[in-house]
């Protein structure tokens, strides 16, 4: 019988959680001159790497559009945004853009872009060299926000 088979049944639910809803929009709404500003390179190493979850504007690719593996994504992008948004920096107060200056070189040291994200977009990995021009980037960045 069909209705005792495992994969029916698998199947079934696999459909069904396509309609669990979890709101988390690739595009929201946000002032254009909020957005970080920096020189090309950073701005294309930020764009590269960090802002599918750190920004207002990413694109999921098609396996993160399906659950449960959406559900893995989105949660990346919903907390991603909440702790750092380079799409509202202006919005930030002196205090929290020192703050998140600072987790900066040692996030991206040690766990920026996630690890689990690298493990299938080998592309946003940062060599070494773009550490090094990232962390220079953002010391100077601190001054002049000081
Ligand atoms: C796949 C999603 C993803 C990508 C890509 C990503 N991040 Fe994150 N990031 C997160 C999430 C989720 C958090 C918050 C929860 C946590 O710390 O695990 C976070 C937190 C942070 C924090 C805050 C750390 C703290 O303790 O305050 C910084 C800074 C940061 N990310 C920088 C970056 C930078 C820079 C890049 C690009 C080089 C990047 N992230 C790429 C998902 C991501």
């Amino acid at each position: 019988m069909i209705f005792k088979s495992f994969w029916f049944w698998t199947l079934i639910t696999l459909v069904a959680i396509q309609f669990i809803p979890m709101d988390v929009p690739e595009q929201l709404e946000g002032k254009a001159e909020n957005e970080i500003k920096a020189p090309e390179e950073i701005m294309n190493i930020l764009k590269r790497s960090c802002y599918v979850c750190h920004s207002n504007s990413l694109v999921y690719p098609w396996y993160d559009k399906i659950a449960p593996a959406s559900w893995y994504a989105k949660n990346h992008v919903k907390n991603g945004r909440k702790t750092l948004n380079f799409s509202l920096w202006s919005e930030y107060t002196k205090e929290e853009q020192l703050k998140l200056l600072d987790n900066i070189p040692k996030s991206i040291a040690i766990r920026m872009p996630l690890p689990s994200y690298l493990w299938l977009h080998e592309e946003a990995t940062l060599t070494k060299e773009e550490k090094q021009k990232f962390s220079k980037w953002v010391k100077k960045l601190k001054e002049e926000v000081k």
